[in-house]
């Protein structure tokens, strides 16, 4: 902590100069999570803390589709994203032409999109997901064929939950949540008898099979909160575990965990950067931007 003190005091003093808020992932360093982040959550709660900051200024640390969202929400304030590299698998396995082509192969089925998508894919789409709330907007949407894009796992768990309906979905994967094989679950849970497993959704459905919970990174920490396990592995992104153990010291958090290259690519230094010399900024076009509000703001009147 004691290389990290000179960067978190310089950021929060920024902070209060610029009337600037920091929106912190789950999935971001603790010296982050714990030391700049204003409010800390899944990207539902980002969000819809997006929606509630009277902040001027918000810097995004997460990866460049939240602080899309952020910017979609707030059109009027500046959006930083202290790395524009920091991207995503899912976002990038998805344009406008392949939600037309799922409209083409299955007519008159509503999209529903990951939040996990670009501005123009979002506005291409009639209502946004998270993996928070993608069981409750799928049962809520009155249609028997449901598309979902971009995540073929998230989906998969999904159909799991809502046999009624008929889900559909496009090809594309997390590359931290996908390297996981049900086999790795079944022999850790052999090697560690007693050890609770907590999946994402984004793992692959045999892989949430195996476990004994799976939910949003929200979802992980709230179950982590309730049952107070004694051995707890996160199949999840590794910052996951050490940003939840100092609020958990009796949970044991063991196992081996996947890094989010993307994720990782925000760094105190570079927040710093961002809020010194007020870069980088999101843009999104005006006409995107409200088509894609209203696939966002979809999402959070549905109350999910
Ligand atoms: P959450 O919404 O669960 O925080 O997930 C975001 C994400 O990118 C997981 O890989
Ligand atoms: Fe995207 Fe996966 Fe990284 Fe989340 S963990 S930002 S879904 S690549």
């Amino acid at each position: 902590w004691a290389i990290h003190a000179p960067y978190v005091a310089a950021i929060n003093a920024l902070k209060r100069d610029r009337n600037a808020t920091i929106l912190a992932h789950n999935y971001m360093t603790p010296e982050i999570y714990h030391g700049i982040g204003d409010v800390v959550g899944d990207s539902l709660q980002l969000a819809i803390a997006a929606t509630q900051t009277d902040a001027d200024v918000i810097v995004q640390c997460g990866v460049h589709f939240m602080a899309e969202t952020s910017k979609i929400l707030n059109p009027a304030k500046t959006v930083l994203m202290p790395d524009m590299d920091a991207g995503c698998s899912l976002a990038e396995s998805i344009t406008p032409a392949g939600i037309a082509e799922m409209r083409a192969r299955y007519p008159g089925a509503p999209v529903v999109t990951y939040v996990n998508t670009t501005a123009d894919v979002k506005a291409a789409s009639d209502i946004c997901c998270t993996s928070a709330n993608a069981v409750q907007i799928i049962r809520a949407l009155d249609a028997d064929t449901i598309i979902m894009t971009p995540d073929q796992y998230l989906a998969q768990n999904v159909a799991a939950q809502v046999p009624e309906k008929r889900i559909v979905w496009w090809e594309g994967s997390c590359i931290v949540h996908e390297q996981y094989t049900a086999q790795d679950i079944r022999e850790f849970r052999d090697w560690n008898p007693g050890t609770r497993i907590i999946a994402h959704p984004e793992c692959p459905p045999d892989v949430v099979a195996e476990s004994d919970f799976s939910g949003s990174t929200k979802g992980i920490l709230d179950y982590v909160s309730a049952e107070r396990p004694e051995r707890a592995m996160l199949v999840t992104e590794c910052s996951m575990a050490s940003n939840i153990s100092d609020a958990h010291p009796d949970v044991e958090f063991i196992g081996p965990c996947n890094m989010c290259p993307y994720m990782k690519k925000i760094t105190l230094e570079k927040v710093l950067w961002s809020l010194h010399s007020m870069t980088t900024e999101i843009t999104v076009p005006e006409n995107v931007a409200d088509k894609a509000r209203l696939a966002v703001q979809r999402m959070i009147d549905l109350g999910a």
